[in-house]
């Protein structure tokens, strides 16, 4: 529902001139941050205005939400947020890329050691801490924590062999960076397959040399590994094998035509964990995502993760328990 203030103006114009009266307020008194009060106020402010676009938008569609001035406006305010700003005009050239992912990990509440503090003007943490709120991104970070629990229990067994991991679209593997960080001697080689020509480069230079140790990268895209390809740049076999934020880009053919090769490429005991968002999104986590952000995903339901490889018993299907969060394991016996 649109409100109305008791001035006559609406949620998006009273947001519009709070933004502008609040960081001219904290430049004026010469902070560089804004309180925590202003901060919270500020992302309620501009949570109602998202609503406020939402309902505009779809009491009234039009094809190009970029021709209405207020649209504009609110968006180029979001890109003050270089999070925002990847994930809307992606320099990468495609949605999704492990640098944006990265962004999205380090709007987390307590970064971890490998995020430097940022030198931030007061309305970019302004907007910034809104834009942390983003149903989705909450969700990729509640992942990449699951994933990197996943990943300490596994590492933690204690291996007289070193454990065999391949990570499907693995990107910077922001959860295999926590985990080994937290299990020492962990005996592993993790193989990462990424068709970013960028990945070596930043695992060279951007990652601890302890810790990439562990990591060896194979550029190419997955479809190499459909066609065996990239089979001899590859191990045999492996203990496990995980993607997260790939599968989110299939459709469902080539999902389940990767997934049962996947599946294939297990050793017996072993675990294929494929992580991609279900479709229980909130109309207005949508909007923010399919309009604003211009981000566009393939949401599965839980019979379409479990179809992912139907030749799994049922005893071998498993999935994490969270309503939002397609987080499924896939068990080889
Ligand atoms: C959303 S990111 C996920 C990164 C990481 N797995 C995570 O969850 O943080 C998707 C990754 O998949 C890679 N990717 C996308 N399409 C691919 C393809 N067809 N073949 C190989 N890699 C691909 C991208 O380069 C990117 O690093």
């Amino acid at each position: 529902m649109l409100s109305e203030g008791q001035d006559g103006s609406n949620d998006l114009d009273q947001f519009f001139s709070f933004a502008r009266d609040v960081e001219r307020t904290i430049l004026k008194s010469g902070r560089s941050e804004p309180t925590a009060n202003e901060i919270q106020d500020y992302s309620w402010k501009y949570w109602r205005a998202v609503d406020h676009l939402c309902d505009r938008l779809q009491a009234s569609p039009i094809n190009d939400p970029l021709s209405d001035r207020s649209f504009r406006k609110f968006l180029e305010l979001t890109v003050r947020c270089e999070a925002a700003w990847r994930s809307r005009f992606r320099p990468h050239g495609y949605p999704g890329d492990y640098r944006t992912m990265e962004l999205f990990y380090r709007l987390e509440e307590t970064p971890d050691k490998e995020s430097p503090p940022k030198c931030k003007t007061p309305g970019e943490t302004l907007v910034e801490s809104a834009f942390a709120r983003t149903h989705g991104i909450r969700l990729i970070q509640k992942r990449a924590k699951i994933l990197e629990s996943f990943l300490v229990e596994r590492l933690s067994a204690g291996h007289q062999r070193p454990l065999r991991m391949l990570d499907v679209g693995g990107g910077g593997a922001r959860y295999f960076r926590r985990a080994i960080r937290k299990v020492v001697d962990a005996n592993v080689s993790y193989t990462i397959i990424d068709q970013d020509p960028s990945l070596p480069h930043f695992w060279c230079n951007e990652i601890p040399a302890d810790v990439a140790r562990n990591v060896t990268i194979v550029s190419a895209p997955v479809k190499s590994l459909l066609s065996g390809e990239c089979a001899e740049r590859l191990p045999d076999k492996f203990d496990l094998v995980m993607s997260s934020g790939l599968f989110d880009y299939l459709d469902q053919g080539t999902a389940s035509q990767l997934a049962a090769h996947l599946f294939s490429m297990l050793r017996k005991p072993g675990a294929l964990v494929i992580a991609n968002m279900l479709n229980s999104e909130p109309g207005q986590a949508a909007f923010f995502r399919e309009t604003i952000m211009d981000w566009h995903i393939v949401k599965r339901t839980d019979d379409e993760m479990r179809g992912l490889v139907p030749s799994v018993e049922p005893e071998g299907y498993d999935r994490f328990p969270d309503v939002d969060l397609g987080v499924v394991y896939f068990r080889s016996r």
